[in-house]
C-alpha cells in the first residue's frame, strides 16, 4: 500500500515535470516566433522606406543607406529564427511552412541569397548610383519573394 502510494506520487511528479517542460518549451517557442516576426517586420519597413525613396525624383541616400544596412543586418538574423519545433507543429500562430524543416538546404540557400542581395544593396547604396541601387533593390525584393513563395503560407 505504502509502496503503491509512493509509486503513484512518483508517477504524478514525473507527469507534472514533463508538463512543466512542455509549457516552458511552448513559451520559449512563442518568444522565438515573436522575435522572428519582429525581425521580418523591421525588414518590411526598411524595404518600404527604400522603395518609397526610389520613387522620388531625387532619392535621398541618407534614407536609403541606413535602411539598406538594416536589411543586411536583419537578413543575417533570419538564420536564428527557425529552430526545430517553431513551425506549425508548435500550435502557435505562424505562417512558416513545415517545408522549412523538410528542405533545410533549400531554405538555407534562400536565406543566404537574402544576405548576399542585401550586402550588394549596401554596397550600391554606398556607391550612390541610383540605377545600381534600383537594380540591387529589385534583387532583394526577388530574394524576399523567392523564399515567401516556397516557405511561407499564402494568405
Ligand atoms: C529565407 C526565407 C525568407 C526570406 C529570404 C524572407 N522571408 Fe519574410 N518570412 C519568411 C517566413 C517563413 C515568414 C513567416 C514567419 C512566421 O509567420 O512565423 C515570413 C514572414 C514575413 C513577414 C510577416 C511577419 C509577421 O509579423 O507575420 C514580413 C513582413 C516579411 N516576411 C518580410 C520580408 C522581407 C521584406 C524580406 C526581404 C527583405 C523577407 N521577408 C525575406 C521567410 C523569409
Amino acid at each position: 500500500m505504502r509502496l503503491q502510494t509512493i509509486a503513484i506520487l512518483a508517477a504524478s511528479l514525473l507527469a507534472g515535470g514533463a508538463l512543466t517542460g512542455a509549457v516552458a518549451q511552448a513559451a520559449g517557442m512563442a518568444d522565438v516566433i515573436k522575435a522572428r516576426h519582429g525581425n521580418f517586420e523591421k525588414m518590411g519597413k526598411a524595404m518600404k522606406a527604400i522603395m518609397g525613396e526610389l520613387k522620388r525624383p531625387n532619392p535621398s541616400l541618407a534614407v536609403i543607406r541606413p535602411n539598406a544596412q538594416v536589411l543586411n543586418t536583419r537578413a543575417q538574423l533570419v538564420a536564428n529564427g527557425f529552430p526545430k519545433g517553431s513551425g506549425p507543429e508548435s500550435g502557435l500562430k505562424t505562417e512558416a511552412l513545415a517545408t522549412i524543416w523538410q528542405k533545410p538546404a533549400e531554405f538555407d540557400k534562400s536565406r543566404s541569397q537574402l544576405v548576399t542581395a542585401t550586402g550588394a544593396l549596401v554596397q550600391a547604396a554606398a556607391g550612390g548610383d541610383i540605377a545600381r541601387i534600383k537594380a540591387a533593390q529589385a534583387n532583394v525584393g526577388a530574394a524576399c519573394k523567392g523564399c515567401h513563395d516556397q516557405f511561407r503560407q499564402k494568405d
